[in-house]
C-alpha cells in the first residue's frame, strides 16, 4: 500500500461495528487487559459471550480490566474471567492450555498479546519478539486446535483461531530467509536490528498462517489473521517520538482498532486462512513478498524450523494440525 493509500485508510475507513451475536460462546483473548484485546474483550462482552476469558501476564491489570469491562456492558459477574498467561514462558503457555482444554467448548482463540520490543533480550532461548510474538503463539494455537477441533465436532459450530499481525508485516526485509538457519540467525545478536524484529515477527506470523492453513482446512475450525491498522494502544510506548506524532495524527482509537479483532473471530468461511484488513477479507494487501515464489520458500523453510522448535518443547504437539 502506498503512503497515501495508508493516510487515506487511516483518516476515513472505519471498520464496521460489531453486531454479531457472541451468545453461548466461550471466548479467549490473549494480552486483553490493555489496548486492542481489552476493547475486543468488552464488545464480546456486550455482545452476549458466556465466558470470555481475558488470558493475561498481570492478572492485577487484568482484574481491573474485568472490572472496567464490567462496568460499561453491565454483563453478568460470572461472564469475564482472569487467567494467568505469559507468553514468554513455555511452561505458563502450556499450563494455560491444559486449563483451557479442560473448559466444556472453545468458540473463540484470539491471539492477541505481542510486544514490540526495543532492546535484546532472551526469552526460552530466542530473542524476546521471537518467542512472545511467534513461538509461543503458535505453541498455544496447536496445544488449543484439539479443544477448537472437538468443539467444532461435539456443538457444530465454526471456532475461530484468529492471529493479531500487521501490515508491517510489508516493512520486513527478512534477508535471513536465505540463511542455512533462520532462527540462529535471527538469534545472533550481533546482527539484531531492532526496528526490523517488530515487522518481521509479524511477517513470520503471516507466513506461517499460509502454511498451517491448509492443515486446518477441513477441521471445521477458521484459521485466519489480521491487521488492525495503526491504533491507539500502548504497544511501542518506548518506540521514541516519530511513531508518537504518526500515532496523534493517524492512529485509530483502540475501540475502532479492535473492530477488526472483532470482525476476523466471527468471520465465515470465506476467511478461511486468510488475511483481513479493515474487517474484510482482503488478500490485496498481504505483501508482494509474502504472495512470491521466494515467499513460498521462506514460510515452508519457517514452518520446518518452527515446527522443530515446537516438537523440542513438546514431542508430538505438531500432530495436533
Ligand atoms: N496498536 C497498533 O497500532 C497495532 C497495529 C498492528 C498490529 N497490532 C497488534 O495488535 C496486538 C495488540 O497490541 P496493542 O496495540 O493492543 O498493544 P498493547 O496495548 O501493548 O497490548 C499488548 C498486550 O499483550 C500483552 N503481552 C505482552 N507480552 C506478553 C506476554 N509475554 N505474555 C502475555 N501477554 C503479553 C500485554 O500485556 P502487558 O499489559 O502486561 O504488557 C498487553 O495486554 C499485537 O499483536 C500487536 O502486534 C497493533
Amino acid at each position: 500500500m502506498t503512503f497515501l493509500g495508508l493516510i487515506y485508510e487511516q483518516l476515513f475507513v472505519k471498520p464496521t461495528y460489531p453486531t454479531t451475536s457472541c451468545a453461548g460462546q466461550t471466548i479467549i483473548v490473549t494480552g486483553s487487559n490493555v489496548g486492542l484485546g481489552k476493547e475486543a474483550a468488552r464488545h464480546f462482552a456486550r455482545l452476549g459471550a458466556s465466558k470470555l476469558i481475558l488470558a493475561v501476564r498481570n492478572t492485577k491489570a487484568g482484574e481491573a480490566a474485568k472490572h472496567d469491562i464490567e462496568s460499561t456492558t453491565r454483563c453478568s459477574p460470572e461472564v469475564i474471567e482472569v487467567w494467568p498467561l505469559d507468553l514468554s514462558s513455555y511452561a505458563s503457555v502450556k499450563a494455560f492450555a491444559d486449563r483451557a482444554s479442560e473448559l466444556p467448548r472453545l468458540d473463540v482463540l484470539l491471539e492477541n498479546a505481542g510486544i514490540a520490543a526495543v532492546k535484546w533480550q532472551v526469552f526460552e532461548g530466542h530473542e524476546s519478539t521471537l518467542t512472545v510474538n511467534v513461538i509461543s503463539t503458535f505453541y498455544l494455537a496447536l496445544l488449543l486446535l484439539p479443544k477448537l477441533k472437538s468443539s467444532a465436532k461435539q456443538f457444530g459450530i465454526k471456532p475461530r483461531l484468529t492471529i493479531v499481525s500487521s501490515a508491517v508485516h510489508a516493512q520486513a526485509k527478512f534477508a535471513e530467509w536465505k540463511e542455512p538457519k533462520i532462527f540462529d540467525a535471527l538469534d545472533n545478536e550481533s546482527k539484531f536490528d531492532v526496528w526490523e524484529r517488530y515487522p518481521l515477527s509479524k511477517l513470520l506470523e503471516v507466513l506461517v498462517v499460509r502454511q498451517i492453513a491448509p492443515g486446518v482446512e477441513g477441521s471445521g475450525v477458521i484459521l485466519n489473521i489480521l491487521n488492525p491498522g495503526l491504533c491507539h494502544s500502548e504497544l511501542a510506548r518506548d518506540a521514541g517520538w516519530p511513531l508518537t506524532v504518526m500515532k496523534f495524527f493517524l492512529a485509530r482509537t483502540t475501540e475502532v482498532g479492535s473492530r477488526t479483532l472483532v470482525a476476523a473471530a466471527v468471520a465465515g468461511p470465506e476467511a478461511q486462512g486468510k488475511y483481513m484488513h479493515n474487517g474484510k477479507v482482503d488478500e490485496s494487501v498481504v505483501s508482494p513478498f509474502v504472495k512470491s515464489e521466494d515467499g513460498k520458500l521462506a514460510a515452508e523453510k519457517v514452518w520446518k524450523e518452527l515446527s522443530a522448535i515446537l516438537e523440542a518443547i513438546q514431542p508430538g504437539v505438531t500432530s495436533n494440525l
